[in-house]
């Protein structure tokens, strides 16, 4: 039985972490609806969330999807929850839905696809999408389709890559562009007012943004964020000394993961961004970490030509997937 879970009651009914818990609890301004599926005894058997964009009143978001594959009947209740979601968003005006995405592009969205080619088998990380493959399944049955790809890449010696963006570093060196580390234990003010100031710019343009929520991003990104803080999370500081970009990187499973990138429009095309790239490999090169994975790109974005250095040293690929409906 599908049912409408109240606001109050989203922590308990309807989160599955501490993460989802604040999320859910946060006072965010957009419409909004939670739906559960509820089996015998109260079992919670799959959710849905369906929200409202704050950017286009004609569109909006499914997202915090989930369907336990296992149980009787799972494509019937999992095309239920989504129709159920899709329903609420169509009685309010919404022409366009995508999904899955937790609210917005600030939180979790897409669904993992099918691997790319590759000569090795990788870890598994945290920070990407992965979910049993039959939700790709049912969200086409539900009507939806894929939309924009994006993939995770590896690269192995990269003692090799290092030395294709040394003229890049030499050259914004010379003009007296330089780094330094992102450290919320000393400049917690400063570093998260020029963090807010450098995204509300470099991705007001990209797929999906919505206005920039600053409060959402200081209380519940920027912990998050914290914690994975380390030398290799810095600011590119202009010949003036001021933020104008960011690179959030950091080591896992013996990778240096590219999470985020980003420069300000002003400055963007004049090799700043593999002027980062240089330094944080050099980094790498230093602490004995010898792969890098660049995360979670967007197929025909404009980092993507950042990767050219390492192309013919990728050794996997990950996919993934945002799915859209016309209601
Ligand atoms: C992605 C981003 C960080 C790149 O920063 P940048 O400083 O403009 O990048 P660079 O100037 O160092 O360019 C990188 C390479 O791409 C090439 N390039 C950039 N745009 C290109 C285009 N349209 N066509 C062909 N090559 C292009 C550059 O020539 C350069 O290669 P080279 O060093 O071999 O000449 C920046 O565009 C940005 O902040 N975008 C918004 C945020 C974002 O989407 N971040 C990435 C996802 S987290």
């Amino acid at each position: 039985m599908i049912l409408e879970v109240r606001i109050d009651d989203l922590q308990k009914r309807f989160a599955k972490t501490d993460f989802e818990k604040k999320i859910l609890g946060f006072p965010f301004g957009f419409d909004r609806a939670h739906f559960i599926d509820e089996g015998e005894g109260g079992a919670i058997l799959g959710r849905i969330s369906a929200n409202v964009s704050s950017r286009n009143p004609e569109a909006g978001y499914i997202g915090f999807f989930d369907c336990d594959p296992s149980v009787a009947g799972a494509e019937q209740r999992a095309l239920s929850l989504i129709g159920q979601a899709t329903v609420w968003l169509r009685d309010r005006g919404i022409r366009t839905v995508h999904g899955p995405v937790n609210y917005h592009t600030l939180f979790d969205y897409r669904l993992r696809l099918e691997d790319g080619p590759g000569s090795e088998v990788p870890p598994e990380f945290f920070w990407e999408p992965s979910q049993p493959a039959c939700h790709v399944d049912w969200f086409r049955r539900a009507g939806f389709e894929l939309v924009e790809e994006y993939h995770s890449r590896g690269y192995h010696h990269l003692d090799r890559i290092l030395p294709k963006s040394q003229d890049r570093f030499d050259q914004a060196l010379a003009k007296g562009f330089s780094v330094r580390p992102l450290d919320f234990a000393s400049n917690r003010t400063r570093d998260l007012t020029a963090l807010t100031r450098i995204n509300a710019g470099s991705f007001e343009q990209s797929f999906l943004a919505e206005p920039f929520d600053d409060r959402a991003y200081r209380e519940l990104v920027a912990p998050r964020f914290a914690a994975l803080l380390s030398e290799f999370s810095f600011f590119i500081l202009n010949p003036s000394g001021e933020e104008i970009g960011y690179f959030f990187l950091f080591p896992e499973s013996g990778h240096l993961v590219w999470k985020t990138l980003a420069i300000l429009p002003e400055y963007q095309g004049a090799g700043l961004a593999a002027f980062g790239i240089h330094h944080a490999l050099t980094l790498a090169s230093r602490n004995g970490i010898t792969r890098v994975v660049s995360a979670l790109i967007r197929n025909g974005a404009q980092s993507e030509h950042l990767l050219k250095r390492g192309e013919a040293f990728q050794i996997w690929e990950h996919r993934y997937g945002v799915f859209r409906k016309h209601l």
